[in-house]
């Protein structure tokens, strides 16, 4: 059985969108993965198609109704956790998608308007995830992004494995600067020991250089870092308290 994505939306023409190109596209054509879109509006009760209506309290823009949606749910055939794209959500990590990607695949809601009637999110257990702290039109981009994090960690969908276990994110550190041809452009060269041919150098250069990138850009992973490798208790403190200061 293939992993699933299921999207519920207003728009379903924007999908596969970027999913049809690159690697997301060949798995999806080869059968590794599988989309299915469903039309919200395809579970409309009157004759106008209405998702959205004025929100209660007053305030401005239009909300998507419960029930609307709730049946669109209902007639969706999918699997995996039920998801709401939010920017009120948790905020998305390498860790939820690899957790995402491991499961039998995602059912993704879109939300558009000011956002999605709260009741529904509550009755279905809707769980909220959110791609940053910043506000798209809609979440359709932010479920593309999703399902391609995702299904570029499905067996086999990178060809060469170790490419994922290298990159940002896979031990809790960024990614170390890469270089390509030619080797001294605009009088930048090429640092030297990505050229020695010793591979225990540049594995440790890397190493090094992944550290000092994920120090200066990113604090919160940093400390998550230094926190997952203190020696366990007993360990030297001593030498621990040195090495931090
Ligand atoms: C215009 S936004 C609604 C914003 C909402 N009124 C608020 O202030 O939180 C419409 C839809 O875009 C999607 N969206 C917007 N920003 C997002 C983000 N950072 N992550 C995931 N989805 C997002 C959600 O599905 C949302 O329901």
């Amino acid at each position: 059985m293939s992993w699933r994505a299921t999207v519920l939306t207003i728009f379903p023409e924007m999908l596969p969108g970027s999913l049809a190109y690159s690697l997301a596209g060949k798995a999806l054509h080869a059968g590794a993965w599988r989309l299915d879109t469903v039309d919200i509006r395809d579970f409309a009760q009157d004759k106008h198609r209405s998702v959205d209506d004025a929100p209660f309290g007053g305030g401005p823009g239009m909300v998507m109704r419960p029930d609307v949606l709730d049946a669109a749910i209902s007639g969706a055939d999918g699997v995996g956790p039920l998801i709401l794209l939010s920017p009120r959500g948790r905020r998305l990590d390498q860790a939820k998608v690899a957790d995402l990607a491991a499961g039998p695949g995602i059912r993704l809601v879109c939300g558009r308007f000011e956002g999605v009637d709260e009741r529904v999110v509550e009755a279905r257990a809707i769980e909220e995830l959110s791609l940053g702290d910043f506000v798209l039109s809609g979440g359709e981009p932010a479920a593309i992004a999703l399902i391609d994090a995702c299904v570029r960690l499905l067996p086999g969908v990178v060809g060469d494995s170790e490419a994922l276990t290298e990159e940002s994110f896979a031990d809790g550190l960024l990614e170390y600067p890469q270089y390509t041809r030619p080797q001294m452009w605009r009088g930048r060269l090429v640092p030297d020991v990505l050229v020695s041919g010793d591979h225990a150098r540049i594995r440790d250069w890397r190493r090094a250089e992944a550290e000092r990138l994920t120090r200066e850009r990113r604090g919160d992973l940093w400390e998550r870092y230094r926190a997952a490798r203190r020696p366990a208790i007993g360990g030297d403190q001593a030498s621990n308290r040195k090495v931090e200061q």
